[in-house]
């Protein structure tokens, strides 16, 4: 095939994705747009912070705008220092160790608890993340039906004397619904495996001071248990965190490919994302905020007809009838100055079309319900009455 060839085909799929309302663009954002975000991930509205914004602003100036190389080669800053300390001890682990990504983090975390012979049991619902850490570690997978403790149990069982790990997210990213991490540990345990938790969507915003969905299920600090979390959503930055025992973070420091042979988060974010990190901490008010607004959600768009998700924490999920309804109305939103996620297949797991909302308490209240009724006003007439259409799974499930 000639590189001419190649690009024809690349333009033939490209059409095909096309057709079945699956192409993705890139749209223009301007500064301080006036949009009403229900699409980002920015729950506690701490990204512009000005405390937050002021200690990346100190760190900017002391150490430039990156880290220059990889920790190991060019040096651990205080930034990173202080920003690893106060994960930790939020979270309850010995240690913890950042990396440039949440999507790093998980690739270093997967790969980094397989031994030989290890057995990785992942939930159907993970994230592609945790997805490419199971491939990239070599290890043989086995994939459970979501959320499926018995399903978990199984696999194990059928893996005598393996080492074996849990895999899965804490809150799930498409449609916000719990893993039943008490459940999941306690086989795990009884097995002797890990339990690997992707606390991505709940750091911030679930359990005891928002120190998230492992916590939440009195986890926090087991040895057997391993914390992975992205620094981009509640907490409003970048970067991604691993914690759990200290030899284990010892090992990743020393091994870990995504760790090593990648330029360590830029000291400015490290710096930020302490400073959000110490106010998520303390932001006990958000959080009510932010259950509050829940409920308006369900309440508002329930009432309306729509089928929607009952979030656990503070993603909701309405099903749309097709990918290209799903577009029609996340643009007819945007139009309306309220932004909301649109996600499709590949982005879905169960290849159903979504608007995924995101609650951010760093929206006013009076935007936030003016945006309830933007998404009601642009919703299909299809998405409130095709009888087949049913709300995302979660298991807290509201029928409209
Ligand atoms: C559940 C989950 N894990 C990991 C990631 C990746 O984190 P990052 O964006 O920091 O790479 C995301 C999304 O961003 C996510 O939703």
């Amino acid at each position: 095939m000639t590189v001419a060839d190649w690009l024809a085909a690349l333009d033939r799929r490209a059409e095909l994705r096309a057709r079945a309302g699956l192409t993705r663009t890139l749209r223009p954002r301007a500064a301080g747009d006036a949009v009403v975000d229900l699409a980002g991930n920015d729950y506690l509205g701490l990204a512009t912070h000005p405390e937050v914004t002021a200690a990346a602003a100190r760190a900017l100036s002391a150490y430039g705008l990156g880290a220059t190389g990889s920790r190991l080669v060019r040096g651990s800053t205080d930034a990173h220092h202080t920003l690893e300390g106060t994960l930790a001890g939020w979270l309850g682990t010995d240690r913890a160790l950042v990396f440039s990504s949440g999507y790093l983090a998980n690739l270093a975390a997967v790969r980094g608890v397989v031994r030989p012979r290890t057995l990785l049991v992942s939930d159907a619902h993970n994230h592609a993340s945790l997805i490419d850490g199971c491939r990239i570690s070599g290890a043989e997978t086995v994939v459970t039906p979501h959320a499926d403790v018995d399903a978990v149990a199984a696999a194990l069982a059928a893996a005598p004397g393996r080492p074996a790990v849990v895999v899965t997210e804490s809150v799930f990213s498409v449609d916000g619904d719990l893993a039943p991490l008490a459940a999941l540990h306690a086989v795990a345990r009884r097995h002797g495996a890990l339990l690997l938790v992707d606390d991505a969507h709940a750091l911030g915003v679930t359990g005891p001071a928002g120190a998230g969905g492992v916590a939440a299920a009195g986890l926090s600090g087991e040895p057997d248990v391993v914390v992975t979390a992205t620094l981009s959503k509640a907490l409003g930055g970048a970067g991604g965190v691993v914690a759990g025992p200290a030899e284990f973070v010892r090992h990743l420091v020393e091994t870990g490919r995504t760790f090593i042979f990648d330029t360590a988060l830029p000291p400015a974010v490290a710096a930020g994302v302490a400073a959000a990190a110490r106010l998520a901490r303390a932001g006990d008010d958000l959080r009510a905020e932010l259950a509050d607004r829940a409920a308006l959600t369900v309440r508002r768009l329930g009432a309306a007809g729509l089928p929607v998700s009952a979030p656990d924490a503070a993603v909701v999920s309405v099903t749309a009838p097709s990918p290209e309804a799903a577009t029609a109305w996340a643009a007819d939103c945007r139009d309306r100055g309220v932004a909301v996620g649109c996600f499709r297949p590949p982005s879905t797991p169960d290849s159903r079309s979504r608007l995924r909302l995101t609650i951010s308490a760093g929206v006013s209240r009076v935007d936030y319900e003016r945006a309830l009724e933007v998404i009601v006003d642009c919703a299909p007439v299809s998405a409130r009455s095709e009888p087949g259409l049913r709300a995302p799974q979660s298991r807290t499930e509201v029928t409209p």
